[in-house]
């Protein structure tokens, strides 16, 4: 069970910057103002995917479910001294202090390894009170892009996994990207709500464009797709119509898979709970569509 897997967290130190280079700095988002849309199974999967390639890549995990955390093998029940993304919002940590190496496996414990390259700024439950802590700051929805900017050039690639709503915790992560993954899966209800999304997304450019904020809605990556007609036959007409709606913007598909679940519950990518599997290579490929090759 999950709660068994848990280990001491006080012997990691933060990671060390190895090279003083700057860095592209990519920032994307992975949203969606439904929750259990595929938010964070993408993130935490096209992130490992990406530091496989090559990629120095950093999750910032924004929610308070802390299921990116949990994915990077990281219990938030376990974090005592490790400051996560909700100290650095009180002001109790810097963000340097709170990056942590991903886990594949329960952090710490003897059968997991160390995923080089992929980092994660862990999650935590009090981030529950993240949207009432920013509602009376000045500038609330430029704090994610303020603590991010001054490392951005640590990394090739930062991926934002935001909560399932567009409140104002997804609105900075939003504002601090610089493309926006919208993660869908293929229902009508789904669909119908993604025009919603791209208008907020345009909104928030259009409203910080001076404190650089310049995201649009970049791709549409529909995940959980039955991958039979007799799965669903609903699934398939509305992904068809996405593609027809979103063209070359619709990322390769991520089809449904039993193995998504057994990965969560062994805390684990699935380029490293289980390489062979399709659903794997549904991650490298739209890693790959979003322009990450090997490198
Ligand atoms: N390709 C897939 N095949 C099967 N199950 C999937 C797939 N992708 C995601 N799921 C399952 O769907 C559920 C929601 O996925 P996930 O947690 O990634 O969504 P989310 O958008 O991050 O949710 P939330 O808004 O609650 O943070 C999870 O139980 C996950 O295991
Ligand atoms: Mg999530």
């Amino acid at each position: 069970m999950l709660i068994a897997l848990q280990s001491p967290l006080e012997h990691r130190m933060p990671p060390t910057v190895e090279s003083t280079s700057p860095r592209a700095g990519r920032v994307i988002a992975m949203t969606n103002q439904a929750g259990g849309s595929g938010k964070t199974t993408s993130a935490v999967n096209v992130a490992a995917c990406a530091a496989e390639f090559g990629y120095r890549v950093l999750v910032v995990g924004t929610d308070a479910q802390c299921d990116a955390s949990v994915l990077l093998g990281y219990d938030p029940d376990e974090m005592e001294d490790q400051p996560t993304l909700h100290d650095v919002l009180i002001g109790a940590a810097g963000i340097e202090e709170a990056i942590v190496p991903a886990s594949a496996g329960p952090a710490g414990e003897e059968e997991s390894r160390e995923i080089p390259n992929l980092f994660l700024v862990p999650e935590s439950a009090d981030l529950e009170d993240a949207e009432q802590i920013l509602t009376s700051r000045l500038a609330r929805e430029m704090w994610l892009r303020t603590i991010l900017d001054p490392i951005r050039d640590q990394w090739d690639l930062i991926i934002i996994d935001c909560p399932g709503n567009l409140g104002l915790v997804s609105v900075n992560a939003i504002a601090a990207a610089d493309q926006v993954v919208a993660c869908v899966k293929p229902s009508t209800k789904e669909l119908r709500a993604m025009t919603r999304m791209e208008t907020k997304v345009d909104q928030i450019s259009a409203a910080f464009a001076a404190n650089g904020a310049k995201a649009e809605l970049s791709y549409v990556l529909l995940v959980d797709v039955p991958t039979t007609r007799s799965q669903g036959a609903v699934y398939a007409d509305s992904a068809e119509q996405a593609r027809e709606a979103y063209g070359d913007m619709v990322l390769p598909s991520v089809r449904r898979s039993p193995r998504i679940a057994e990965a969560y519950h062994h805390q684990m990518p699935m380029s490293w709970y289980d390489r062979a599997a399709p659903v794997t290579a549904d991650f490298y490929a739209v890693t790959k569509a979003l322009g990450l090759r090997r490198c």
